[in-house]
């Protein structure tokens, strides 16, 4: 089955792989959506996230988390005293999944396929990032990272070391702006990434 692997050239800085992944086809996703939104901030940065993949308002910009999520995340990261500057900021998957309702555009969460297929563009990212710290913001970039067994439930603001990497997880930004009790799981969040950003 297709991947991005074939997309991907060999041994490029971030530039190169940013305007490489801009013609990827290795899933189907290209088709539906505008276009690819590769991953920003600092390179080489000490702290990288991952969220899922782009959302409505990331599709038509181009840019990670400029939609509601990332308003959520904004406002998290000045709880934790995080500038949005120095992290970088991706997505386990590049191209936005939707279906259409009317005139909008529902998200979908990505199937594993496509994480699988999206991967080695990640993989990619954090050989040029080289973070000493990976923060996975949700099950679908935990799963990508730390394989489809993982339990975000039972490891919720944990370290673990995987395949050379040192992987931090919570919840996605999305999961706090829909909760019943907006508060407390924005407080929720705001102490894991001050509990991350210090291990
Ligand atoms: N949700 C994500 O996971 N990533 C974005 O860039 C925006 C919303
Ligand atoms: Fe390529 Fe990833 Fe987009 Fe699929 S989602 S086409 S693998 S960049």
């Amino acid at each position: 089955t297709a991947d991005a692997a074939q997309f991907v050239p060999e041994g490029k800085n971030w530039a190169a792989l940013r305007s490489a992944a801009a013609g990827c086809r290795g899933c189907d996703l290209f088709r539906d959506a505008t276009q690819t939104v590769f991953g920003e901030g600092p390179v080489p940065a000490p702290l990288m996230m991952v969220g899922e993949c782009p959302g409505d308002r990331e599709d038509t910009a181009g840019h990670v988390f400029v939609g509601p999520a990332g308003r959520l995340l904004d406002k998290a990261f000045a709880a934790a005293r995080i500038s949005r500057d120095d992290v970088y900021l991706t997505n386990a998957v590049k191209h936005f999944r939707f279906t259409e309702r009317g005139k909008r555009r529902i998200h979908q969460t990505p199937r594993r396929g496509e994480v699988v297929a999206c991967f080695p563009w990640l993989r990619e990212e954090i050989r040029v990032v080289r973070p000493e710290l990976i923060v996975a913001l949700g099950s679908v970039a935990a799963k990508a990272l730390l394989g489809p067994s993982f339990k975000l439930t039972e490891h919720r603001g944990e370290v673990l070391e995987h395949d050379g990497l040192r992987v931090g997880v919570t919840v996605h930004p999305s999961a706090v702006v829909r909760a019943e009790n907006f508060t407390e799981a924005l407080d929720a969040f705001v102490a894991d990434l001050v509990a991350l950003k210090k291990s």
